[in-house]
């Protein structure tokens, strides 16, 4: 099926460059139908325009809570015509008003291999706890942070000279490729969540393999 999509930024937008990419290849079956930044004047804007794809800043200064903002964004992604939304360098945390509306349709992309390193400067956590491996998350956007059921991951090696921003290009790279991967997986109706529990425990998901 082809996926109508939303894409959250608030920065450089390299995740969203790296979904037009697929797109536009013909890896991916989608369409991104409207890319919303919180901010203004950020590259994911720019890479939305280039791409020739409707762009909305919502600023959350405009919004008296979390709540309303996320009500702005939803009634903004239904006039579009979204059905799934990706957070690709999106840094809010949304609210049940989201989630609620695009129940199990809301996925994430965090530089890190969670439950490890959650929320923000997620490099700088694996650095400052000198892990030899980190990495980054596909997952299913749950009300907690980065706490939602995991779709996929991948692993990078930190060497021992990194610093941040050596350690957050190498994840990023693979965040690329694992985005892409799982977008296509979602695409082709290869991922199943588990039923909600009432165990509060986070739910399983299964990707099949591409059948060759
Ligand atoms: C990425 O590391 C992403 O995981 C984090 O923000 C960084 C920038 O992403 N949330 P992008 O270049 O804006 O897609």
């Amino acid at each position: 099926m082809t996926l109508a999509l939303g894409v959250l930024v608030s920065g450089t937008g390299t995740n969203l460059g790296a979904i037009l990419d697929a797109i536009a290849s013909g890896c991916l079956d989608a369409e991104v139908k409207l890319v919303v930044s919180n901010r203004a004047g950020v590259g994911g804007l720019d890479k939305a325009k280039a791409a020739g794809v409707a762009a909305h800043v919502l600023s959350h200064r405009e919004h008296a809570s979390r709540e309303a903002y996320d009500a702005a964004l939803v009634a903004a992604l239904r006039a579009a015509g979204v059905e799934w939304v990706v957070m690709a360098g999106f840094m809010r945390v949304v609210t049940p008003v989201l989630l609620d509306a695009f129940t199990d349709r809301v996925v994430n992309i965090h530089p890190a291999l969670l439950p490890s390193f959650p929320g923000v400067d997620a490099q700088r956590q694996a650095l400052e706890h000198r892990v030899k491996v980190s990495g980054c998350t596909v997952h299913f956007v749950d009300a907690g942070v980065d706490s939602g059921p995991i779709i996929a991951q991948a692993t990078v090696p930190v060497l021992d000279d990194d610093d941040r921003d050596r350690l957050a290009a190498r994840i990023l790279e693979k965040e690329h490729a694992l985005l892409v991967d799982a977008l296509v997986a979602l695409a082709e109706g290869r991922v199943t969540i588990e039923p909600r529990r009432d165990d509060g425990a986070r739910r399983r998901v299964v990707v099949e393999r591409r059948s060759p």
